[in-house]
């Protein structure tokens, strides 16, 4: 079963805004789109930036390095230079306050022609 963290509590996150939070060492990005909030891991897929410090507009969230947009509702890359989407967290609301379930999945960074040694 997932383990819940309490990240923030409820109305912390006013509907337009994204907060970024660190749990478990992973950076977590809470957002609120009309009043649903929604979590996923504060790193671009496409090199290292942190989403949360993008422009956030309606649903989507522009990288601040090259300006590639995600559905944070779904975690889904609209467009390019990134191609592959970020994980979403589960997030539950109870007693006053904000949980988040990490996902397993991780932003793998560097993969394609990487060199090791
Ligand atoms: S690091 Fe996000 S688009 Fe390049």
């Amino acid at each position: 079963m997932a383990e819940f963290h309490k990240l923030a509590t409820e109305g912390e996150v006013s509907p337009g805004e994204i907060h970024q939070y660190t749990v478990e060492d992973r950076f977590v990005a809470l957002c609120n789109v009309d009043g649903e909030l929604h979590a996923f891991e504060d790193v671009c897929t496409h090199q290292f930036a942190h989403l949360s410090e993008g422009e956030f507009t309606g649903s989507e969230v522009k990288c601040p390095l090259h300006g590639a947009k995600f559905d944070v509702t779904t975690g889904a890359a609209k467009s390019l230079p990134a191609v592959k989407p970020v994980p979403k967290h589960e997030v539950k609301v109870q007693d006053g306050y904000v949980y988040v379930a990490l996902n397993e999945k991780r932003v793998k960074l560097g993969g394609r022609g990487r060199r090791r040694g």
